[in-house]
């Protein structure tokens, strides 16, 4: 038997506040967790939805290094960019706050210091490595060194990229501080630990066997973690920068990033309800959903549970249903290397589109598998889905309302079969949409929603009524109130996943509230009300719109590359005597066409000092024949002739390749005579 519960807490993973946030986070997170949460609310169910900033942990205080300001500045700036952007996507938190805050770090140091008067941790001093330059103890992340197993020169102290082995920092070969680019010292150092193993049992009895329902890859990994065997973790760093350890001879050091932030759900729960907070967190018949992405899985499944079971007081989550995650055109989407859809900039580039992307993450979110965004996929599911089904349907039954019956909802006649049937088609809709909400398959739910839209479509493809108003108003009335029906159901249906379009849907058609549970009702809209003005509520996305996209990540894969290049290593030394037998000399190129049938080759005529001659040069990719004529150029003159495409060859013009593959002349950086000799 399902357990029936009083009312629902719905957690969003905090995001880190070094950067702004991403077509990623919107899909793994905050879009599901808004549907659910709106979902709730219109069922008129008792739920909260609670959201803020993560402002803690080494990546912040090595930003606010860089750019030589404070930590709490960068947190400053990225949680406004991040609240607005979610603001303006209609995420509907009830709070959206952040773990710099006073009642914050209140909460965190109790909350540690329960833990600590209870005895649940561990003291323990450990060597950990030390950067004297920087004056700091180094996160694992922070050492690189070479790989003990693959001799990768640039593996993590936390794992090695190139062979995938988790190492300690203390195993690289040749450690480097990342901050400071000195070699590290051990220091002894005196941390608090969770010791995990203790709650071994207890999570293997909670999760294996209480809670089968979870998302496979949830459950999977929750199985293959708590399989490894658990074993303490440190909860506390040697750092400047976050909640300090609220115990006496703890200078110096602050609570783990990932001890306080979840503390972070409970903050902010105060925050939002300073009363009555301790209902939503401390009562069984409160049901704590959190959603995250899949790399938070064991802290939200493993390590948060075991804290809040060592507190005692609290409630455990009832799912934890996390994401896979959402690539880019093929590619990981990375802050790093810039390859991403921000949020910030969709807005600017899309504006009033929200629901757009909002729909696009939904129908292609990574619920199951790891998924691909790409701008072709989002032109054409706005323009053939959107546009071509919902927004074409809803605007049909407007405009032939305001034609014909001066925007008044028109009396329903008799109704035919083939009417009968369409009205059956979607009365299973509440109750499907329902399932799949409540086991968060959100992208089914809104396939749902869209074959409503689907059904509207067809009748009114089917019925006509544009021909039959001059021979059957009665037919046409009927045919238009049920289309007003089913327009008025898809307000409901899609309030939850596309709000702005509901709304504005709500507007056209004079329907203030709307209720979860008039939805596969066939008189929601009363005979005589009078609807709004026929508003488009989606447009078609062109091509070029999509190309300057696409533009745009080529732009960053191309700068990516030039950051990244390594040149090739040196050749093995020559002679000079080898060196003085080429003759290269400064020519001028007189003319210049492309060769026919080819993409590459380009024929020149060089003025060589020494003579006229042709030159066949792959440059045709790079430059027109205009851009290249009258430029001087180095040329290797005595080269052996050689044919290309028929055409014979007398030397090579010299080209420098760039890292993206771009050939660049090298030229004199003043005009000399043709014939100059280069040496
Ligand atoms: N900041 C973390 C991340 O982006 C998520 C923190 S979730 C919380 O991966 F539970 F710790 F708040
Ligand atoms: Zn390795």
């Amino acid at each position: 038997m399902e357990k029936k519960f009083k009312r629902t807490l719905v957690t969003t993973a905090l995001p880190y506040a070094n950067g702004p946030v991403h077509i990623g986070h919107l899909a793994g997170v905050y879009v599901p967790a808004d549907i659910y949460t709106r979902y709730l609310r219109l069922k008129g169910e008792d739920v909260i939805m609670i959201g803020g900033s993560d402002e803690h942990g080494v990546p912040i205080t090595l930003k606010a290094k860089a750019e030589g300001i404070t930590p709490q500045d960068v947190v400053d700036r990225y949680h406004n960019i991040i609240k607005k952007s979610f603001e303006e996507f209609g995420i509907s938190f009830d709070i959206y706050s952040r773990t710099s805050s006073a009642i914050h770090h209140r909460t965190a140091s109790d909350f540690f210091r329960k833990l600590y008067d209870k005895g649940v941790f561990i003291e323990k001093t450990s060597e950990q490595y030390y950067d004297e330059e920087a004056h700091q103890f180094l996160a694992d992340r922070y050492i690189t060194g070479t790989c003990p197993h693959c001799k990768n020169e640039r593996a993590y102290g936390d794992q090695c990229e190139a062979c995938g082995t988790s190492l300690n920092a203390t195993d690289l070969i040749n450690p480097k501080s990342a901050i400071s680019g000195s070699t590290p010292v051990l220091r002894e150092t005196k941390h608090w630990y969770l010791p995990l193993d203790k709650y071994e049992a207890f999570l293997r009895q909670w999760i294996l066997e209480g809670h089968k329902e979870w998302k496979p890859n949830v459950y999977g990994q929750c199985k293959s973690w708590l399989d490894m065997g658990l074993q303490p973790r440190a909860v506390s760093r040697d750092l400047d920068w976050g909640v300090p350890v609220p115990v006496e001879g703890a200078d110096g050091k602050v609570l783990y990033v990932w001890f306080d932030a979840p503390i972070g759900y409970i903050s902010n729960t105060k925050e939002l309800l300073p009363d009555t907070w301790e209902k939503y967190w401390k009562d069984e018949d409160t049901k704590l959903v959190h959603f995250i992405g899949k790399d938070n899985i064991v802290f939200h499944c493993i390590v948060f549970p075991a804290m809040l079971k060592a507190e005692g007081s609290y409630i455990l989550p009832e799912n934890v249903p996390a994401n896979e995650f959402l690539n880019l055109e093929g590619d990981k989407i990375s802050t790093s290397r810039n390859w991403a859809v921000w949020l910030h900039e969709y807005l600017e580039e899309f504006p009033g589109k929200q629901d757009v992307l909002r729909y696009v993450l939904t129908a292609n979110a990574p619920e199951t598998k790891d998924n691909d965004f790409t701008w072709k996929d989002f032109q054409a599911r706005n323009n053939n889905e959107l546009v071509a089904i919902l927004g074409n349907f809803v605007n049909r039954a407007m405009v032939l309302t305001h034609k014909y019956f001066e925007g008044k909802v028109p009396a329903c006649g008799e109704m035919t079969e083939y009417d009968l049937k369409t009205l059956e088609d979607f009365k299973n809709v509440k109750a499907e949409m329902e399932s799949f909400i409540e086991s968060y398959r959100f992208r089914e739910a809104l396939k749902e929603a869209m074959n409503l839209a689907r059904i509207g479509n067809k009748y009114l493809a089917d019925t006509e009524p544009w021909k039959l108003a001059k021979t059957d108003m009665r037919r046409v009335a009927t045919i238009l109130n049920v289309s007003l029906q089913i327009a008025a159901n898809l307000a409901i249906a899609f309030e939850p996943f596309l709000p702005f379009s509901a709304c504005k849907l709500r507007g056209m058609l004079s329907m203030p509230q709307c209720d979860w549970n008039s939805l596969g009702c066939t008189t929601i809209l009363a005979e005589g009300l009078q609807l709004g003005k026929a508003e488009l509520l989606f447009e078609k996305i062109e091509d070029a719109t999509i190309e300057a996209q696409i533009q745009k990540l080529l732009d960053t894969k191309k700068a990516n590359e030039l950051k990244n290049y390594t040149p090739n290593p040196a050749k093995t030394n020559i002679s000079f005597e080898d060196f003085t037998k080429m003759d290269i000399r400064i020519g001028k190129i007189l003319e210049a066409d492309r060769v026919p049938k080819t993409s590459k080759l380009m024929k020149l005529k060089v003025d060589t000092g020494i003579d006229q001659r042709i030159v066949v040069s792959g440059i045709a990719e790079h430059y027109t024949p205009e851009e290249v004529i009258g430029r001087q150029v180095s040329i290797l003159v005595n080269l052996e002739p050689r044919k290309l495409k028929g055409i014979e060859s007398q030397g090579m013009i010299l080209m420098a390749e760039n890292a993206d593959g771009k050939l660049v002349f090298v030229q004199p950086s003043i005009e000399v005579k043709n014939g100059a000799e280069v040496r």
